[in-house]
């Protein structure tokens, strides 16, 4: 039977509700206490999924915790992880994993000096769709991919998030907030990026919040709304990857690669499944058969939602002491990618990677299954 790792969350917002709903699907993972600066936060969530409220010290100090899930806003990532770390527990974060490539410096050498583990989201990656793009890619099937586009466009985050101040602030912004999602997919589909180049703007200098309870209120924007990127991969491979919360409409798909044998339309890698088209040349043809991936079954309305599968491939590495999927290495050149992107917009040059990773295993229908209860 696997072992069971404790898990505690700090950071009992908006996305907390996810993790404790899905968590129970995974093997490896139990979730057991909640923690929060603001204590009603966690005791509302804890009493919601039945488990315990604690003050973020008390968390730390729980023997039954193992793995601390920081949930909190970007801006707070760095200080609590490295307070989970020197808690001696190891840490999941949400994205994005930091802010800077010196925090994220600090905590591995942290981690390491204490033999600590450290992951961090997205794991949509790990979905169905975008694990049979990677199986097509490492085939042949598309030949090499030497292109493509990426798009991330919408209005922004104020109509429908309750606090939506701190996306548009250093930290968030559309290529730090959504970014990652994108980022990571190419990354696992492609390996690491060598250089950046960007085109940034921000149109308003504040927005209106029209979601509830805050109706009617202005929030100030400190970091660019948007972005128009180029990346190009040690592969060769080049991407341009558009990213806005100042568009209305457009009819661009999520994203496109490019391959010498055919072109592959992968679905938003904001989410585990959703639609694969591919062509043998320039004619659409059917999906190779046999790709039964059980992170493709819908079980959040119509999505597929597999949120917390990182944290349970984290726990059950470590149990069997193999490297995880989410790895801190794959989240700080991610990091590295956005934070370039934005300092290209700024300086109008190139900027060269310094961080690079391997690409994470991939997950296939086998694997997939072997992480769910
Ligand atoms: N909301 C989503 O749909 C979503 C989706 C994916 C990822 N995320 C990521 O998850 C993280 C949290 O997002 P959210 O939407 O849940 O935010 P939120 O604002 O709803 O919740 C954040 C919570 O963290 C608490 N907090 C802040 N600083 C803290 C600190 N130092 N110590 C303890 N608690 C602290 C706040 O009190 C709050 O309850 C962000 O990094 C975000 O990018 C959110």
């Amino acid at each position: 039977m696997t072992k069971k790792l404790g898990i505690g969350i700090i950071g009992a917002g908006n996305i907390s509700a996810a993790y404790l709903r899905l968590a129970p699907m995974f093997k490896g993972i139990e979730m057991r206490a909640v923690a929060d600066l603001n204590m009603k936060a966690a005791q509302s969530r804890a009493t919601e999924f039945g488990v315990r409220a604690e003050t973020v010290e008390g968390l730390l100090a729980s023997d039954d915790i193992d793995i601390v899930v920081n949930l909190t806003i970007p801006a707070a990532h760095f200080a609590v992880s490295k307070s989970i770390l020197n808690a001696g527990k190891h840490v999941y974060s949400e994205k994005p994993f930091v802010l800077t490539l010196q925090e994220g410096a600090e905590i591995a050498a942290l981690a390491a000096e204490k033999g600590l583990r450290v992951g961090s989201a997205p794991d949509t990656f790990m979905g169905s769709s975008h694990q049979h793009v990677r199986a097509m890619i490492d085939d042949g099937t598309l030949g090499k991919i030497t292109s493509g586009t990426a798009f991330v466009m919408g209005h922004g985050m104020e109509h429908w998030h309750p606090n939506p101040d701190f996306f548009y602030q250093p930290g968030a912004g559309p290529v730090l907030d959504i970014g990652p999602y994108y980022v990571t997919n190419l990354v696992q589909l492609l390996g690491p990026v060598a250089r950046v180049a960007a085109l940034t703007s921000t149109p308003s200098s504040e927005r209106l919040i029209t979601s509830e309870p805050r109706n009617g209120e202005t929030i100030p924007v400190g970091t660019p709304t948007t972005i128009h990127a180029l990346l190009e991969f040690k592969s060769g491979a080049v991407i341009s990857m558009v990213t806005s919360w100042d568009v209305w409409q457009h009819d661009h798909s999520n994203m496109e690669l490019y391959g010498q044998e055919g072109t592959v339309h992968v679905p938003d890698p904001n989410f585990f499944g959703g639609d694969i088209r591919i062509t043998k040349r320039a004619d659409f043809v059917d999906l190779p058969s046999g790709w039964d991936h059980p992170f493709s079954v819908p079980n959040d309305g119509e999505h597929a939602n597999y949120r917390a599968a990182g944290l349970s491939d984290m726990a059950i590495a470590i149990s069997e002491g193999r490297p995880h999927r989410c790895s801190s290495e794959l989240a700080l050149h991610v990091v590295e990618v956005m934070t370039s992107i934005l300092a290209a917009g700024e300086a109008r040059s190139f900027v060269e990677m310094t961080t690079t990773c391997k690409r994470p295993a991939p997950i296939g229908p086998k694997e997939a299954r072997a992480l769910l209860s």
